[in-house]
């Protein structure tokens, strides 16, 4: 399936409640809703359109392929939203953002795919301002919509066994061992329905 095709049948098809619902739970979380948000790995956007719908933020969705930037055009004008989501490609591990410039970084489905995770999470925290909050991870928002995702995809067995495969090969140890080694204060929480890296930049220390 090509990006394009992956957008219409699964972002905007079986996906589609799902990306309301984790951005409601992020903003709940983070109480992040101004400033600048990256949907870092975003694809077609639709996680940082959703957060662009129930937030001031401005949304620049981050994707290595050229081709999600095109699509995440066309999903936030199709929403209305394209005066504050934009888009542009780039990858986790050379984050194209100052130092402290970011408020908010949301990014669901795509660490299983970094090539060095941990350089990507270092560039999080590097962009983030301080107070700033990052929400990392993969995940339905509840075990009531993976179920409903989980039956909409029952003809596609080998979808259920790579979304088993790819959380064996990421436990949340793996991820606590990240955050260890980077420093960096977080929490890793982990249910069937998804498994997030949360954490916040510290606010600056005055001298
Ligand atoms: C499974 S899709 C998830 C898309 C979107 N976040 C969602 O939940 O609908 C994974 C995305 O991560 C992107 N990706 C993979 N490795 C990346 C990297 N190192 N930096 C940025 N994006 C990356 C892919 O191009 C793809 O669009």
């Amino acid at each position: 399936m090509d990006a394009v095709e992956f957008n219409e049948k699964v972002m905007k098809g079986h996906f589609r409640k799902i990306y309301p619902e984790i951005a409601r739970q992020v903003i709940n979380r983070t109480g992040v809703i101004t400033g600048r948000c990256i949907d870092l790995g975003g694809g077609p956007g639709m996680l940082g359109i959703s957060i662009a719908k129930i937030t001031m933020l401005r949304v620049t969705v981050v994707d290595l392929m050229q081709e999600c930037v095109e699509l995440v055009r066309q999903n936030s004008l199709e929403e209305g939203y394209g005066h504050r989501v934009d888009a542009m490609q780039g990858v986790a591990e050379e984050l194209p953002f100052e130092d402290r410039s970011i408020d908010l970084v949301v990014s669901r489905g795509s660490i299983f795919f970094w090539e060095n995770q941990q350089q990507g999470l270092a560039e999080v925290f590097r962009v983030l301002r301080p107070g700033g909050w990052a929400f990392i991870g993969g995940g339905f928002g509840t075990l009531e919509l993976l179920r409903e995702v989980e039956q909409l995809r029952a003809n596609d067995p080998e979808w259920s066994r790579k979304r088993k495969e790819r959380m064996t090969k990421n436990p949340p140890e793996h991820y606590r061992a990240l955050l260890k080694r980077l420093g960096i204060t977080g929490t890793v929480e982990h249910e069937e329905a998804g498994t997030w890296i949360i954490f916040s930049k510290p606010e600056e220390v005055k001298p």
